[in-house]
């Protein structure tokens, strides 16, 4: 790639700024601000900087949620805190560095139109709330693993992905799902940088969209999910590193081509279509043996699939030649 200047991806953020620096980091802004605010008396503002979540705009799906939980997910680990899980986000759109959650404010939510279009019998669009009332609705726990090897566990709140294939009617010639952000640098202003491919695009193929563990969480810890974290809905494939889990989905496309993802147009050599999770495939740059859990103080080895190898393995089996882990 012909760019000279210094590129940001190249050096992970987890890399950057450990964990613990950035919460401490957080901790002090909590604490300034906090004191401020408090001089002036203003208890509901400090619980506001002490609660980003309730900075938020009422989402009008708020009455949805909580969801039953489907007991057929479950975890082998703690579930992350809820204020860990909302504020240390990738969200490339509103910045490079975890704290994106005041930029992401900036993220208007409604109207929301879903387009469905490509090879399906029919191409449609659909707002976000007629969406919603289509879906079988449920709430799931998952693990999460990014590239970068900070995990969480969370409980998504959402819908099978292949309840929303079902839906499109895909025809038979279909082999790949595109998913796309948004795009609208008024409201991302991380979209004005030119060396990014935008909008951010990540793809599975049929065999995979139509996968139990597909979902499209709309929420979070039985809330809409928050802007940071993708609203008004997100990819979940917890058996893939993070960054096949594209956020603020406003495209789904059908197509026979596989789809260039956002980080694959960057940097092929590191970030591929299939990104699947394994502990014995090295990043160009960095282990992926360990993770982080975000709050702990300890790295745990990292699992095949990310825990999920039981359920996924099967879809691999017949595809030799890829490069199935990166
Ligand atoms: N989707 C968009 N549109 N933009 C992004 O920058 N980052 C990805 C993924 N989806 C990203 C995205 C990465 S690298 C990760 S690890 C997860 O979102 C992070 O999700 P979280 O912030 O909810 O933890």
């Amino acid at each position: 790639m012909l760019i000279k200047r210094k590129r940001s991806w190249e050096l992970p953020e987890s890399a950057a700024t450990p964990e613990s620096a950035y919460l401490n980091r957080r901790q002090l802004m909590k604490g300034a601000a906090g004191g401020t605010i408090l001089a002036a008396s203003s208890l509901a503002a400090s619980s506001l900087i002490a609660n980003p979540l309730l900075a938020q705009e009422a989402d009008p799906s708020a009455k949805l949620y909580p969801l039953k939980r489907n007991d057929a997910y479950k975890l082998d680990r703690p579930v992350t805190q809820e204020r860990l899980a909302t504020t240390y986000n990738n969200f490339y759109e509103y910045g490079t560095d975890k704290s994106i959650v005041s930029d992401a404010r900036k993220l208007q939510i409604r109207p929301w139109m879903v387009k469905i279009d490509g090879m399906v019998e029919k191409e449609m669009e659909i707002g976000i709330d007629d969406l919603l009332v289509r879906m079988p609705l449920e709430e799931r726990l998952y693990r999460h693993r990014c590239v970068e090897t900070w995990s969480m566990a969370v409980p998504w709140s959402g819908f099978a992905l292949k309840s929303l294939v079902e839906m499109a009617k895909p025809q038979s010639g279909a082999k790949y799902l595109q998913m796309q952000t948004f795009k609208d640098a008024r409201m991302a202003p991380g979209q004005r940088d030119f060396l990014y491919p935008w909008p951010y695009t990540e793809g599975l193929t049929m065999a995979e969209a139509n996968h139990d563990l597909a979902f499209i969480a709309t929420g979070i810890y039985g809330k809409p999910m928050p802007k940071q974290n993708g609203a008004p809905l997100r990819l979940a494939v917890p058996w893939k590193y993070g960054f096949k889990s594209v956020k603020s989905i406003v495209r789904f496309t059908f197509t026979d081509k596989r789809p260039k993802s956002f980080w694959e147009g960057l940097q092929a050599s590191e970030y591929g279509f299939w990104a699947n999770v394994n502990p014995q495939v090295a990043h160009p740059r960095w282990s992926q043996a360990t993770e982080k859990p975000l709050g702990s103080d300890e790295r745990v080895p990292t699992l095949l699939y990310n825990g999920y190898a039981e359920q996924v393995a099967d879809l691999y089996k017949d595809l030799k030649g890829e490069r199935l882990f990166m």
